[in-house]
């Protein structure tokens, strides 16, 4: 069963990107360990990453049209888009939000997600983690 694991803004620098915060597993490892994990569970993951938020949109739509499950990190996008939060709101399939950090001990601007209300649940502040037990997650969901 396809998967999509979507990453939106900033999301394509991890590694380099305050790894103090984020860690130090760069972007191709975070979408090599979806893609191993995934396979292991059984799904055909695709992981995608952009900075435009029309495309992460767009890209919400495809996986309504196509009943695909999906992991959506939606880095800053979290706290304000809320026509991500519509696109995600038509979704046909389980999806599961996901964060690297815990956003509930950071600044005060991160405690609000605008996408967690239409979301199947949430993982945040495992790392790369939160992507991996979002996939067992989502193994749990699929099977029903
Ligand atoms: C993030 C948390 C967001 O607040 C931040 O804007 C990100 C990454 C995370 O994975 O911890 O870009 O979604």
């Amino acid at each position: 069963r396809r998967v999509l694991v979507l990453n939106g803004p900033n999301l394509g620098r991890l590694g380099s990107r305050e790894p103090d915060v984020y860690g130090s597993t760069s972007y191709a490892g975070l979408v090599e360990r979806c893609t191993a994990l995934g396979a292991e569970l059984g799904f055909d993951v695709e992981v995608r990453e952009t900075n435009d938020e029309g495309e992460l949109v767009r890209w919400l739509h495809e996986a309504a049209d196509g009943r695909v499950p999906v992991v959506l990190n939606p880095g800053a996008f979290t706290h304000y888009s809320y026509a991500m939060r519509d696109a995600a709101a038509q979704r046909t399939a389980p999806l599961i939000e996901v964060h690297l950090s815990n956003p509930y001990a950071r600044e005060e601007f991160r405690h609000t997600s605008v996408v967690a209300a239409v979301a199947t649940g949430t993982l945040a502040g495992f790392g790369i983690g939160s992507y991996a037990l979002a996939l067992r997650a989502l193994a749990e969901e699929v099977s029903g």
